[in-house]
């Protein structure tokens, strides 16, 4: 089905003559996603320019009956911004609604627009001597809005907390075009059921945020940052513990990393300048951050106390902001060598940090024996206890897909196993909807349905994502 042209003048008229887009020469954008897994076929791309179009478009559909899936940077790894119906959906990208609504460095806020990229709040709270600390490897693209719908993480979590720790405020259309105005600035409010943490991480199923009120943080006056080389992840936990015991909060990253991925970041991508390091199977990123400007590097000193306790055996620490840049350069280049190692399979499973030496040795010995040719790309934010468990194939990219059923099957059995979660940070989407049915009790879902009937009866707000469609 392809819009008509009335639907098109209509919707033309709420949003402009150029904004809305019909011709799928013109997708690429907001179609193709990083993973590979989805292309969205939409009704049209329609792109709001403020809260008001929002609502209007929101309106129009509820009359229509047309779903409608919000978007922002097309940067999530579960198909949550993707249409799921094709010729059916409209997609409706965030990106024009960008910029900042008022900053307040006395407050410690800072009140966006949703479409704004998570790297330009970077740069406004940097502006006026803050820190805007979430922070992962898509922030150029990635905006707030979808950071806040789907409650990212990222590689500053240790210190600062998820987006669900760093949101006070919301603005939000609701499935019959309502606004709902939820922009407050305030630390405590303790006035009732806590609408706004509805819609973080609900991934656009029960209305479409529109603006964002976030924390700032003090700017960190100077950061260490370092790679370490341990022989197992036992021996990472225990410089885990060491850190937290002598840096205290001052530790804001905590990256594990084997070293199957570093070397694909070497083979595949060679203008990243990855450190020499020893041959140790796994490496540690580790920063910390100080507020106030310390005399000693006390990097330096837990490096020194972890060689003589043997928890270490070689590292690096960066001398300058290039090469601080340039080791963080390398972690997250990970997600670009997989991809282009060949069949990538992204997951961002969570566990008791101190069982995950344990599930790694056991997981990957089951993925080994059902799947001999795979390769592995383990690391993640082991301060979180997160850990991206991924997959390659460089014999045969399609293998890891053909597969990919039975490989999460083992990998999310393992998880619950262990008393993890499928989803730590990327959320569910529709990559992991099925698996999340298998895993929450029937009350969860029960309990998540009758909010989703609450908030979108009618089931136009990205449906069969979270939840399955019509059930
Ligand atoms: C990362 C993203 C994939 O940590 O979550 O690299
Ligand atoms: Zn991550």
């Amino acid at each position: 089905m392809s819009l008509s042209k009335e639907w098109k003048l209509e919707l033309q008229a709420i949003v402009g003559e150029h904004h809305v887009i019909d011709d799928p020469a013109l997708y690429g954008p907001y179609t193709d996603d990083f993973t590979d897994h989805y292309v969205s076929k939409p009704l049209a791309v329609v792109r709001p320019a403020n809260t008001e179009e929002v609502s209007r478009i929101v309106r129009w559909c509820a009359l229509n009956h047309v779903a409608l899936v919000p978007q922002g940077g097309n940067t999530s790894l579960t198909g949550a911004a993707s249409t799921l119906r094709p010729d059916t959906e409209i997609l409706l990208s965030l990106r024009r609604m960008k910029g900042l609504i008022h900053v307040d460095p006395i407050n410690n806020t800072i009140a966006v627009h949703a479409g704004t990229p998570l790297a330009e709040i970077h740069d406004m709270a940097s502006d006026c001597g803050r820190l805007f600390p979430l922070s992962f490897a898509a922030e150029g693209n990635a905006t707030i809005g979808g950071c806040v719908a789907c409650n990212a993480g990222g590689v500053a979590v240790l210190r600062y907390g998820t987006t669900r720790d760093l949101v006070l405020g919301l603005e939000v259309v609701l499935a019959d075009g309502r606004i709902w105005d939820g922009m407050q600035s305030l630390r405590k409010d303790n006035t009732g059921y806590d609408l706004k943490d509805l819609f973080i991480g609900s991934e656009g199923t029960l209305g479409i945020i529109t603006a964002v009120v976030l924390k700032l943080m003090p700017q960190p006056q100077e950061k260490e940052t370092a790679i370490a080389c341990v022989a197992t992840p036992e021996d990472a936990l225990k410089l885990l513990s060491l850190a937290q015991g002598q840096a205290s909060s001052a530790l804001t990253a905590f990256e594990l990393i084997s070293d199957q991925p570093i070397s694909r970041v070497r083979k595949n991508l060679p203008d990243v300048p990855v450190p020499p390091l020893d041959d140790s199977p796994w490496k540690v990123l580790l920063e910390l951050s100080y507020e106030i400007k310390s005399t000693e590097s006390g990097l330096e000193k837990l490096l020194e106390l972890a060689f003589e306790k043997e928890i270490i055996s070689d590292a690096v620490i960066a001398q300058s902001q290039v090469q601080q840049k340039q080791l963080w350069h390398v972690r997250e280049s990970i997600p670009l060598a997989d991809r282009a190692e060949g069949g990538s399979i992204h997951s961002d499973v969570s566990l008791p940090i101190s069982r995950i030496p344990e599930f790694l040795k056991e997981t990957s010995q089951l993925i080994r024996s059902a799947y001999p040719w795979i390769g592995e790309s383990i690391y993640g934010h082991l301060g979180d206890g997160n850990i991206h468990y991924n997959f390659v194939s460089s014999t045969d990219p399609q293998l890891t897909y053909q597969h990919e059923e039975g490989i999460r099957e083992i990998l999310y059995s393992q998880v619950n196993r262990f008393a993890g979660s499928i989803s730590a940070e990327h959320g569910i989407g529709q990559l992991k909807l099925e698996h999340n049915y298998q895993f929450k009790s029937d009350l969860d879902i029960e309990l998540m349905r009758r909010i989703k009937s609450v908030f979108d009866p009618e089931q136009i707000l990205n449906p069969g994502k979270v939840l399955r469609f019509n059930q």
